[in-house]
């Protein structure tokens, strides 16, 4: 039988999906579950790692059913995941010692500012390419072992395992054959060391992390072991974080492409080629997507905490709409928000401000002000921060950019696309296919498989609309200001 389809797994923060390709690049079929999100306290964020990988069983299974295809047409799959999540499991039980400590838990905090006491920040940028922020694995894998019962005892004998989502399913998928990640989710660890390419004896020292916890890491584009399903073994062929997956599914593979993805929060990433780029203006360096036959890529990314969450924060909290579709009419059709700005810090504000401690607000509420302009102002919010990230990334890159490709599930929404290209003043290029990150997976995936080459892929994408800027400078530099000053007013006093 011919093998000529692949299936890209996309364990992202709010659902687990898994998507089967065929060969032209196409959709044959998906398959999706919502994940359930625990908040324990205030500022935590949790995940239960044996429900991702029951659903990602699940969905990999029902997308198999429903498109009629064989276990036996399968080249390969493609695993790209929520980044920096952290799950720390026992590898005799296989049992994890406690929840996924998700990349928006704050609970870190503290350690983080210990960190920089310790005068450790030039360091951490130079090495790992990040700032020290609760936001990435490190410091929640250190909470993990130093707060989990008999877990240092445990670790020190070489009984636990850490892993990001990615090598947590590799992990269960094999039955504990493979303990690996890739290049692109060792870089969001902060222990890894972006120009050495190996994890950093000095950050584990000071974090107090045994070497024996950390997986392998492999080109993205490489073999992560095989999953049996009904006697069949299918290879993992591609594994990367779900961000920098996007980039290379939108043909970012090339210095001077820059993507902004817009899920759960927004990610503009811009490769800048063999070369780091050390950021001035609080953007990440972080490695691109890897290929044995291809040189080390690095892009710079600005990761924005709060996007399409606070679309969920209206349906879910407010309770304003029923369903994120919606936002778009409403948009159109509200015309008295001009000075309302709503400032999504609700979990902190990252790129490029980096304040752990900053918390959402709203600014120029009036009498006429209602549920359609707080609306509105959250979904500008999406293209003022994205702004924002552009700006530094301009500052350090030195170059102006003219197109921004754009995918995720907010970017279907027409008015923030124009609203974006107006704010940027770029022009805005969305794809027809909006499921890029899976896709990105899949090519990884199928590039090793021999089903493609990066020349078809760049082949594959096409699109569905430019959008041109059409408001006036003027315009632009005012709504813009009124927004800086927005988030001025939001940032704590030591930011
Ligand atoms: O860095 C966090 C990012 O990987 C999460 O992505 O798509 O789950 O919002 P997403």
């Amino acid at each position: 039988m011919d093998k000529k389809y692949i299936i890209a797994f996309d364990q992202g923060t709010t659902s687990t999906r898994a998507i089967i390709f065929n060969n032209e690049g196409e959709i044959c079929d998906i398959a999706q579950k919502e994940l359930t999100q625990h908040y324990p306290k205030s500022g935590w964020v949790e995940h239960d790692p044996n429900e991702i990988f029951t659903h990602q069983q699940e969905v990999f299974i029902e997308v198999l059913k429903k498109s009629g295809i064989s276990e036996k047409e399968i080249a390969g799959i493609g695993i790209t995941n929520q980044r920096e999540t952290t799950v720390v499991w026992d590898k005799n039980t296989g049992e994890p010692i406690y929840n996924a400590i998700v990349w928006l838990d704050k609970r870190t905090t503290k350690i983080c500012e210990q960190l920089k006491s310790l005068g450790l920040s030039d360091y951490v940028s130079k090495n790992t390419g990040l700032v020290i922020d609760s936001y990435f694995s490190g410091t929640k894998l250190k909470w993990i072992l130093d707060s989990v019962d008999t877990a240092r005892e445990k670790a020190s004998k070489g009984e636990l395992l850490f892993g990001t989502i990615d090598t947590w399913l590799i992990w269960k998928f094999t039955n504990g054959k493979k303990h690996v990640t890739d290049h692109s989710n060792a870089s969001r660890t902060m222990l890894y060391n972006i120009i050495d390419l190996d994890w950093d004896d000095k950050l584990l020292e000071v974090m107090d992390i045994p070497k024996s916890v950390l997986p392998n890491v492999q080109y993205s584009s490489s073999d992560f072991g095989t999953i049996n399903y009904n006697g069949q073994d299918i290879p993992i062929y591609g594994v990367a974080g779900d961000q920098q997956a996007s980039l290379f599914g939108q043909g970012g593979f090339k210095s001077g492409i820059a993507k902004n993805t817009y899920g759960t929060g927004c990610f503009m990433l811009l490769n800048t080629g063999k070369k780091p780029y050390a950021s001035k203006n609080g953007l990440l360096t972080t490695l691109c997507c890897s290929l044995p036959e291809d040189k080390i890529k690095y892009a710079l990314e600005g990761s924005v905490f709060v996007g399409g969450a606070s679309v969920q924060w209206l349906r879910d909290k407010l309770q304003v709409i029923d369903n994120a579709s919606e936002t778009e009419a409403i948009c159109k059709s509200t015309t008295s928000s001009e000075d309302l700005y709503v400032v999504p810090a609700f979990a902190g504000l990252g790129a490029p401000h980096w304040d752990m401690e900053a918390k959402g607000a709203i600014y120029g509420l009036t009498l006429d002000s209602g549920k359609n302009e707080i609306i509105k102002a959250t979904i500008e919010a999406l293209a003022y921060q994205t702004r924002d990230v552009l700006e530094a990334m301009i500052e350090d890159s030195g170059k102006q950019m003219a197109m921004l490709k754009v995918d995720g599930g907010a970017s279907a929404n027409n008015y923030l696309m124009q609203f974006q290209s107006d704010i940027l003043n770029v022009q805005v290029d969305r794809p027809k296919m909006l499921e890029v990150t899976a896709m990105g997976a899949a090519f990884l995936a199928g590039i090793k498989a021999g089903i493609w080459t990066k020349k078809d892929i760049s082949k594959i994408r096409t699109v569905d609309k430019v959008f041109k800027p059409e408001i006036t400078e003027h315009d632009r530099n005012r709504k813009y200001t009124g927004w800086q000053q927005a988030v001025a007013r939001t940032k704590t006093a030591n930011k």
